[in-house]
């Protein structure tokens, strides 16, 4: 049985609903809308079904109320009813009794925090991070790092096996132009692959890139404006050599696609490079992606023929001017998975990865966590792998969950760019925060040891930019400000260090107490007595922890575990300022205190956790 008082109360009200009103279907899948109460001085939860009800049978809602409460045996959970249970149109109010409360968060003080194991654990990949070679890592990497890397720890923690995938941008005619552009100037003696790094191998894909593009439009307007005829001159040379390099680029693709070892090399370098700048950085952030999570896109690239060839065989994909497509119902633009010139794309790759972790890693469940404005591509393919089958499992198709998420903005609401209107480097990014939180924390506590501080602020600072960024709905667009993410107070990363925090205080100085229990042992066992208003909040905003886990879980919404551990925060500090603990009257009440610190304690640790964000005993 559940202890999540949310749990119990709905299925005891889904039994009382069904037996008030036995021959109604309408009664048989109501929802019994049980929600924390709106008035937490008159109810600790409450159900608003009878309003529906009422609707849906025709009869006054506070008679379907009265009808509910007939058959509701709450005995051992709530305090008995009274007039007062019903208010205003309808609703039922519900205040759980100190005794059954402190039996359920018993139960919640487990090694596993009350978190069972799912009778069904899934196999669920988690596709984040997904750099492309020879660019540097900027703001627009960290959400799907920080979203991708929370989400995969709160599904193991809920006892499913997660598979990392970081589907690197390691493939394609771009990335042979820069590897034809980097052994270019290797072979006129201007680059050595060896002393190559990753600023360098920007500037030469920027290059490239630009070599590479034709200004055919320009040249074609020129001719048709009768332009001066040095104009034209111009544009036709700037055409004829960007023609010649994408050439050379699409000759590199294919000797890569043959494996040419010196091409090979060159490509390998270019990877190399790239590769450690970013996992460098995800240590930097405390996010778990490493090197045997890489799964690039040129891990597909002999599978892609394959899969062309699989669809258009069984006629899941049709021709199209040329080029394959794949139709699905509902959305108007195919899916593009050979162009006329016989190309892949992106879309090809996707495919073949949802087919390898479908069918060979043995997902069920499939979470991209990629910017929302690759919607429409997510669509696409969810869609076509469906209609190919690359996503049918013995048990019914796998989930394939696009988790999108919006920009990262700067404080006057645009792309947040350097003031010459670059990207941020990540790491600069990171550097910036360490300094930043250095001086918070050397202001706030200058008595710290320096090494001390110096962790401390690390700590802090890798805490606020992940936090800030876990807070906000995943789908929108957020603004950036270190200061906002940098303040100890509202709902922030440092706040919540430093609730938590101060929890260990306590339990240190309880142990330091004369006769005091060791730390890791307060409280423990002790016998629960929640007497006083700010002990039962306290114990109710515990009790929401596995419910809070669940509901992250299925929304994909990490902020929904933010917002719980800000108000679990919210709720301890309320009972800390109201409830003495280290110098409560009486053993037993100190004792019941302390064991609410030791569980809030373990509880904030363990969500900050989840959420891949460190924490320090004091600050
Ligand atoms: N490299 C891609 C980009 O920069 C992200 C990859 C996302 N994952 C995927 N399976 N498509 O947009």
């Amino acid at each position: 049985m559940s202890f999540d008082p949310l749990i119990i109360l709905s299925e005891r009200f889904k039994q009382a609903i069904a037996a008030a009103f036995p021959d109604q279907p309408a009664s048989r899948d109501a929802d019994p809308l049980i929600t924390p109460g709106r008035n937490p001085q008159l109810a600790d939860f409450q159900s608003n079904a009878a309003m529906p009800l009422g609707k849906a049978l025709g009869k006054p809602p506070r008679e379907i109320a009265s009808a509910i409460l007939a058959k509701l045996d709450l005995t051992a959970i709530a305090e008995p009813f009274t007039d007062a249970s019903i208010a205003g149109p309808g609703f039922i109010n519900i205040r759980l009794s100190a005794a059954a409360l402190a039996g359920l968060l018993g139960r919640l003080d487990t090694p596993s925090l009350g978190i069972d194991l799912p009778e069904h654990p899934h196999r669920i990949v988690v596709d984040l991070c997904g750099v492309n070679l020879a660019k540097q890592m900027h703001v627009g990497h960290l959400r799907s790092i920080i979203i991708g890397d929370a989400l995969a720890r709160t599904l193991t923690r809920l006892g499913h096996t997660v598979v990392r995938q970081n589907h690197v941008g390691d493939w394609g005619l771009n990335i042979a132009m820069v590897t034809a552009k980097a052994q270019a100037e290797h072979a006129a003696g201007r680059l050595s692959f060896s002393d190559l790094s990753l600023d360098d191998l920007e500037r030469l894909y920027k290059l490239a890139q630009r070599e590479c593009s034709a200004d055919e439009r320009g040249l074609a307007a020129a001719l048709r404006w009768w332009a001066h005829p040095k104009a034209v001159a111009e544009l036709e040379t700037q055409v004829t050599g960007a023609r010649e390099e994408l050439a050379k680029a699409k000759a590199t693709l294919v000797r890569l696609q043959a494996h040419d070892p010196e091409t090979v090399a060159a490509w390998q370098r270019i990877a190399d490079i790239t590769m450690r700048a970013c996992l460098e950085t995800c240590a930097r952030l405390h996010a778990d992606v490493r090197a045997e999570h890489s799964a690039g896109e040129s891990s597909y690239s002999e599978e892609l023929a394959l899969v062309v060839d699989d669809l258009a065989r069984r006629a899941v994909a049709e021709e199209s001017n040329g080029a394959l497509v794949v139709r699905c119902e509902g959305i108007d633009e195919p899916c593009l998975i050979r162009k006329s010139d016989g190309g892949f794309l992106y879309a090809t790759t996707d495919m073949a990865a949802i087919r390898r972790r479908v069918q060979k890693l043995g997902a069920s469940r499939v979470i991209y966590c990629v910017d929302i404005r690759q919607g429409l591509h997510f669509k696409q393919i969810f869609c076509a792998a469906h209609k190919a089958g690359y996503a049918a499992t013995p048990t019914g198709p796998a989930l394939l969950e696009h988790a999108g998420f919006g920009m990262v903005l700067g404080e006057d609401g645009r792309p947040y760019k350097t003031r010459t209107g670059e990207n941020i480097k990540l790491t600069d990014l990171i550097d910036e925060a360490i300094e930043r939180a250095g001086a918070v924390v050397a202001a706030k506590s200058p008595d710290l040891p320096p090494a001390e501080r110096a962790r401390i602020a690390e700590v802090v600072a890798i805490a606020a930019i992940k936090y800030a960024d876990l807070s906000n709905d995943r789908a929108r667009d957020y603004v950036f400000s270190f200061d906002r993410m940098l303040a100890f107070e509202g709902n922030t990363g440092p706040y919540l260090l430093y609730a938590l925090a101060r929890t260990r205080s306590i339990l240190r100085k309880a142990a330091e107490q004369p006769g005091g229990p060791p730390a890791p042992t307060q409280g423990a066992g002790a016998p629960l007595r929640l007497t006083e208003k700010h002990e039962k909040e306290l114990a109710l905003a515990l009790l929401r922890y596995p419910g809070a886990l669940r509901s992250v879980a299925q929304s994909l919404e990490p902020h929904r575990l933010c917002q719980y551990l800000y108000d679990l925060a919210g709720a301890f500090s309320a009972f800390y300022t109201n409830c003495p603990v280290l110098t409560a009257q009486g053993d037993a009440t100190r004792a019941s205190r302390l064991r609410l610190c030791a569980l809030t304690e373990r509880l904030l640790a363990d969500g900050l956790n989840l959420l891949g964000i460190e924490t320090v005993d004091r600050m």
